[in-house]
């Protein structure tokens, strides 16, 4: 069994997601997004109004936990697994603006931290992974063979990001991504419960300046590299 664990961690909108699929389609391997994970719980939080002016209300949200039931399903036509909540599919339902002003929040409680990294460490006993989220080398795999920090300035996450959400049809500001791009880095990385940190052991890509492509070849060496490297 030559197959190992890659996590990829780093800030809001670095594209590992579109990384992590590429990798996963090549290698054969299982694609995680975590983030859809946080998403879908801050979706269930606004559908049953545990989010009211703004604000959140973590004890209701913590007490009804137990009815929240995450999976995945690959989609054949998109290539990835798509995110279902409780048997519902809500993939495209957690890519709004309004989803991602909520998730950070959501996503500093140690409860909802606790259930999701849990199913994510068994998604991930087979090995044969590739899993992006922000404490994936940290917490839910610290022995993971390949990490993965991917870092770019937040002007070109947030070009990024706003490119992605006016052409899937968003109506929003330039000015708006940028916000919600750095709110999100500074709940993420100063959070109690598993900040978002680049493990010691993890190697970092700034991707400001790469392509996709470069990217994956790169990435790809040092998948070769670690399976190499394994002692068993
Ligand atoms: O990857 P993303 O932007 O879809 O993630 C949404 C949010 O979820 C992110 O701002 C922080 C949270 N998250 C987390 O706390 N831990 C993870 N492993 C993945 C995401």
């Amino acid at each position: 069994m030559d197959k190992i664990v890659i996590a990829i961690d780093g800030y809001s909108s670095t594209g590992k997601s579109t990384i992590a699929k590429r990798l996963a389609n090549q290698l054969n391997y299982i694609y995680v997004d975590t983030g859809a994970m946080y998403r879908a719980v801050t979706y269930f939080a606004l559908k049953n109004n545990f989010i009211n002016n703004k604000k959140l209300d973590s004890k209701a949200l913590v007490k009804s936990l137990d009815e929240i039931h995450i999976s995945f399903q690959f989609n054949d036509k998109l290539g990835f697994a798509e995110v279902y909540l409780n048997n519902e599919n809500i993939e495209s339902d957690i890519r709004t603006l309004e989803v991602s002003s909520f998730v950070s929040p959501v996503a500093t409680l140690s409860e909802v931290r606790r259930k999701l990294v849990e199913q994510q460490q068994l998604m991930g006993e087979g090995k044969g992974i590739v899993m992006d989220g922000r404490d994936i080398g940290t917490v839910v795999f610290p022995d993971a063979e390949l990490k993965i920090f991917m870092t770019a300035s937040a002007e070109t996450r947030a070009k990024r990001r706003f490119k992605e959400l006016l052409e899937r049809g968003h109506n929003l500001s330039y000015d708006e991504v940028l916000e919600n791009v750095t709110t999100r880095d500074r709940i993420d990385s100063t959070r109690k419960d598993s900040p978002l940190l680049k493990a010691d052991d993890a190697i970092e890509i700034d991707n400001s300046d790469l392509t996709i492509e470069e990217q994956v070849e790169t990435i790809l060496i040092l998948v070769e590299k670690a399976i190499k490297k394994r002692p068993y």
